[in-house]
């Protein structure tokens, strides 16, 4: 029952943090920490996903108050920042950049163009500086970024997740870093709807069409977008890309649909890839594609459209109960281990405030109608229903996507502990891919979906080999 527990208490945070000041808040947290790891059962802790969990997350996209209590504790300046600040914070160039897509959406997009300032930078040529303004408010005047150069690479982050996710464990192991120090351009893509995407030309958050989209839309207008804006700001033909779960989906998608893009892309590496999700074994996720047809029909009756966004309820919650010396930090790593699969080894615990500050990082609950539909029908476009079927697709059912048709040379890392893409689904995968460079898992045999971002060895076991896999393409064309 400790799922129960879990739920019950996250609502009365959620309704405590709303109405009350934080000495009310802060009594109410000790009671729930000690009545929580009473409630914890470690002999038999099994997946404690459940639908009640689903309910929880819906409860805090609805509520929109919840967003807006401060936090008081100051765990950490680093807390704040975003990503672009992390960048800074560590002492690395970083700039922000906006990017339009074809359909008015304007994504935030993070640059992180080269090494740590001062560090020994072997290709930098003085003379080679690119005074062209653009919107760059945070260039590093010191530094300026250069034009070509250093090769481009794309970074794609996860659903409910944003480009905060690829700097979170830090220089020396998070791997926008130490692609950053191998000498790469890298760009941190943020899809629509996430905290970091939500402007649009026309729509504003709180219109109903903003939210009108699913991984879909990612793939066939933001991504393009995106590569397109990264061709023209670094003058590079060809780029790398590197994705991982919706990341990859996103590429899977485009290099399918749009060869006139996937062409600028010259390798695409896959951490944890979904293309399917028939063998998911995340409990979690199961839950929610049960419930997600319903859960869409309820969100419009009350016109919320967005789906866990970014709020400081689930910051706090990351600090109050997940740090280091917590007594429910237990139930953060349960949670997680419902989700993606459990791997204690390699779970650092310290940097879960960190993880949790950034992610969930909102997106529409269409989306996550979609990935359940994938989880039961297959790798298809969003099932609008028969009638609207016909009317976007021609036909009464939505089209399949087709992964024979890319072509854009691949290399996909998987996790055999990995509960949200099984390796089953990747095994069926690879061999219809047409041009499969490597198809390996990871060495650990208990290696999770989110290890691939947060685990202690992901630098050795993971991201080495996708450097060493990228230098053959390392070209700057
Ligand atoms: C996008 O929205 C953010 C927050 O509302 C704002 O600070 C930023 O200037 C906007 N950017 C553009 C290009 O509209
Ligand atoms: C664990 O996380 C903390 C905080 O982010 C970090 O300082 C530390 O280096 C990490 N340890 C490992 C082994 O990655
Ligand atoms: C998928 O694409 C491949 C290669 O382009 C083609 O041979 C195959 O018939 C397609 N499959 C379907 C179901 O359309």
């Amino acid at each position: 029952m400790e799922d129960y527990y879990l739920v019950v208490s996250l609502i009365v945070i959620a309704t405590l943090c709303w109405m009350a000041g934080v000495v009310k808040v802060v009594l109410a947290l000790t009671t729930l920490c000690v009545a929580l790891s009473l409630a914890q059962d470690s002999g038999s802790r099994k997946d404690m996903a459940s639908d009640r969990l689903v309910w929880t997350a819906y409860v805090l996209s609805r509520d929109g108050s919840v967003a807006d209590i401060p936090r008081r504790r100051h765990f950490d300046p680093l807390l704040d920042l975003d990503p672009v600040g992390v960048m800074h914070y560590w002492g690395y160039p970083g700039e922000r950049h906006w990017v339009e897509t074809d359909d008015g959406y304007v994504l935030g997009v993070h640059r992180l163009p080269g090494p740590r300032r001062g560090a020994q930078d072997a290709d930098a040529d003085p003379n080679d500086v690119d005074s062209d303004d653009a919107d760059k408010e945070d260039v590093d005047p010191e530094r300026p970024a250069r034009k070509a150069g250093r090769p481009a690479v794309i970074l794609a982050h996860p659903l409910l997740s944003s480009s905060a996710e690829w700097l979170v464990t830090g220089p020396g192991n998070a791997l926008a870093f130490l692609l950053a120090d191998a000498g790469y351009d890298v760009w941190l893509f943020n899809v629509r709807g996430n905290t970091f995407s939500v402007n649009h030309t026309t729509l504003s958050v709180n219109d109903a069409a903003f939210w009108d989209f699913t991984f879909h839309e990612h793939a066939l207008h933001d991504m393009p977008a995106m590569i397109k804006y990264v061709v023209r700001e670094t003058g590079q033909q060809t780029i790398q890309y590197v994705g991982f779960s919706m990341g990859t989906t996103i590429m899977f998608i485009m290099a399918s649909e749009r060869p006139d893009v996937a062409k600028h892309i010259s390798l695409f590496t896959a951490l944890g890839p979904v293309a399917a999700l028939s063998h998911s074994r995340s409990r979690t996720f199961r839950a929610l594609t049960q419930l997600s047809p319903m859960l869409v029909r309820v969100s419009r009756l009350f016109g919320v459209h967005r789906f866990l966004p970014s709020s400081s309820a689930i910051k706090a919650a990351g600090e109050y109960f997940c740090a280091d010396g917590c007594l429910t930090q237990p139930l953060c790593t349960g949670l997680i281990a419902a989700l993606s699969g459990r791997n204690d080894a390699q779970m650092n615990t310290t940097m879960l405030p960190y993880a949790i500050a950034r992610t969930p990082s909102g997106t529409s609950f269409k989306n996550i109608d979609h990935f359940s539909q994938v989880l039961r029908r297959g790798f298809q476009a969003y099932d609008h229903g028969t009638v609207e079927n016909r009317r976007r697709y021609g036909q009464d059912s939505p089209p399949k996507y087709n992964v024979s048709n890319m072509r854009v040379p691949i290399r996909l890392h998987y996790g055999l502990n990995d509960h949200l893409a099984d390796y089953k689904d990747t095994e069926a995968l690879c061999p219809r891919l047409p041009n499969v460079l490597s198809c390996e898992p990871v060495a650990d045999p208990l290696w999770t979906h989110l290890d691939f971002v947060w685990a202690r060895d992901a630098p050795n076991l993971v991201y080495s080999k996708i450097i060493a896999g990228m230098e053959e393409f390392r070209t700057v064309a």
